[in-house]
């Protein structure tokens, strides 16, 4: 049972996994125990009532019985592979991250996911798709845990249980199970109109990916690099797939969905299995590290907006290769544990405040979610770099530690004195100025936006593009029962475009509203403005 590295395509990922073979000549017991029969309860008499004093079949069906682990509560639906990141050394001037420096090797491991059903749902629903990627790098592990698409529907964490309690299966039926057809969905998007831009992302051909592999990935927030002088850089990440972006459309992915739900799944699989290894680069866009962290009249800190590539090119740091499918997706795909705070020397967070409650919300859901604190001990979860910390005991613990005193520093055991304000490659967080302020449940003014990038969005895209995000409005909004609800979300699309707003009003039979002063973009960027319709998106 000892800890190899496994290479089930032959490939070397590095990733140790504990192998448990299920072979061997005899069956035995979970003790060792060699097994005669696993066939027949142990029985007073061939016909008689099933013994209490049957190990083997107590042991087997108790095992059973708790096989299962709550799915995720959000992303329950996922699949992931193998694989490995090789730096270009382009960012080393931004970053003292080892794994960005030229030609170092990292091996990876990606978990893509569709975003509101349930572990068994379709994978070509309309949806956002994760794009989470693991970095088992020789400074610890770094996780970016992203998605398809650049932006969020949400700018303050407190609200996320509020926006997936309105797109998860409504409470009472629970259908459906992505975001076709919801009241609670549209009543939600409609009432927080910072969700517009996410929203019309996800009616875009973008909210049904043709392949994983034909995904772009973004890290959405903006994050702060640091390099080796202490100078640092806010950037945002982005994975560009080599295969390119391709989409199915709505009229395939419906047919897919009914003929082959595991459709995403068996094309990642089978392409890592017949040598077709998806790559992606990994880019960032550079923004300077100023007082306000705006760019351009861009908010850096807003989730729910980009920053056009026209303003700040994708310069690309890296290439990601998926060489290896999982050999046990339990073991691996599904105990797969990704947090945004897990970070390596060169890479820190920004005060985002959707970003801050990711901070707080990964960990604990997955205390719950993998049986207590231990999980960062599962195969798929262990750093690769030397592990010394004092976390001891509790559910599930594996590890058997060794040492009297387990605190540090300690006069017993001896080891490891910190040397206080040098840089011994610890992960040092950067010493920004915490601006003093009151106490306040409130955003910036300038989250107040949210118009001027959807409609930029929209502006972008092609007619053909065009029609299909007439048509997917037209289809979602069509399955509401609230009038209510239909006439705000025409109201939103008013703001966005009158054109867009006409054509979905016809499609629902409904009278066509004047954008109102209220929803009316309040502050229009000027950098953006300048844009106009001219901005392609790709
Ligand atoms: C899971 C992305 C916002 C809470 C995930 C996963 C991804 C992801 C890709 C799946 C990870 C996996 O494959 O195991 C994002 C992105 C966000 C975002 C890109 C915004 C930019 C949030 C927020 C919260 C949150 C604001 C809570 C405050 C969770 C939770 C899980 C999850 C609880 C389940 C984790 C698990 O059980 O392992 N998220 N998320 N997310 N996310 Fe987020």
């Amino acid at each position: 049972r000892g800890p190899e590295t496994f290479s089930p395509t032959g490939q070397e990922t590095g990733v140790a996994q504990e192998l448990v073979a299920q072979g061997g000549e005899f069956l035995t017991t979970a003790q060792g125990t060699r097994l005669h029969d696993t066939d027949h309860s142990l029985k007073a008499g061939p016909r008689g009532p099933v013994l209490l004093q049957d190990h083997h079949l107590r042991e087997k069906i108790t095992h059973f019985d708790h096989e299962r682990i709550p799915e995720r509560v959000v992303h329950a639906r996922g699949a992931a592979a193998h694989g490995v990141f090789t730096g270009y050394g382009t960012a080393e001037g931004i970053s003292k991250a080892a794994f960005l420096a030229k030609d170092a090797e990292t091996p990876v491991f990606v978990r893509f996911s569709t975003v509101l059903g349930s572990r068994g749902s379709a994978d070509t629903v309309r949806d956002t798709r994760g794009f989470a990627t693991k970095f088992y790098t020789s400074e610890g592990v770094f996780d970016l845990v992203g998605n398809n698409m650049p932006v969020f529907f949400i700018q303050d964490a407190i609200k996320f249980p509020d926006v997936i309690h309105a797109g998860k299966p409504h409470p009472d039926r629970e259908i459906p199970q992505a975001q076709s057809a919801h009241d609670t969905f549209w009543d939600f998007v409609t009432l927080h109109t910072e969700a517009t831009h996410h929203t019309l992302w996800n009616m875009s051909d973008r909210g049904i990916p043709r392949s994983y592999r034909m995904m772009e990935g973004f890290g959405v927030h903006t994050f702060r690099l640091v390099n080796a002088d202490g100078a640092t850089t806010l950037v945002k990440f982005h994975w560009k797939p080599k295969l390119g972006v391709h989409s199915l459309v709505w009229e395939e992915a419906q047919i897919t969905a009914g003929m082959d739900p595991d459709f995403h799944r068996r094309d990642l699989a089978d392409a890592i299995e017949s040598g077709a290894h998806p790559q992606w680069e990994l880019g960032v866009q550079t923004f300077p590290d100023t007082e306000d962290q705006m760019f351009h009249g861009i908010d850096l800190l807003d989730p729910t907006k980009i920053v056009p590539e026209e303003l700040a090119e994708v310069r690309p740091i890296g290439l990601m290769t998926l060489n290896a499918n999982p050999s046990n997706y339990f073991a691996e795909t599904e105990q797969v544990a990704f947090h945004v705070g897990h970070l390596v020397p060169g890479i820190d967070v920004t005060n985002d405040p959707l970003m801050q409650g990711r901070l707080f919300s990964y960990l604990d859901t997955q205390i719950s979610r993998l049986g207590g604190p231990n999980f960062g001990q599962l195969p798929i979860n262990r750093t690769h770099a030397p592990v010394n910390d004092m976390l001891r005991d509790g559910m599930h613990q594996t590890a058997v530690h060794s040492g009297v005193a387990p605190y540090r520093p300690n006069s017993l055991d001896g080891g490891c004195p910190f040397v206080a304000g040098a840089d011994t490659g610890a992960y040092i967080e950067v010493p920004v100025e915490v601006r003093k302020g009151p106490k306040v449940r409130a955003a910036a003014a300038s989250f107040d936006d949210h118009f001027s990038q959807p409609r930029l969005f929209w502006l972008s895209m092609t007619p053909t593009e065009r029609e299909h995000i007439i048509a997917a409005y037209t289809f979602e909004l069509n399955k509401c029962w609230e009038q209510a609800v239909k006439e705000r979300a025409l109201l939103v699309l008013a703001n966005i475009d009158t054109g867009l707003c006409a054509q979905v009003a016809a499609g629902l039979g409904l009278p066509a509203p004047e954008p109102t002063a209220a929803l009316a973009d309040p502050q229009p960027s000027p950098a953006l403005s300048q844009l106009g319709g001219t901005w392609p998106l790709d």
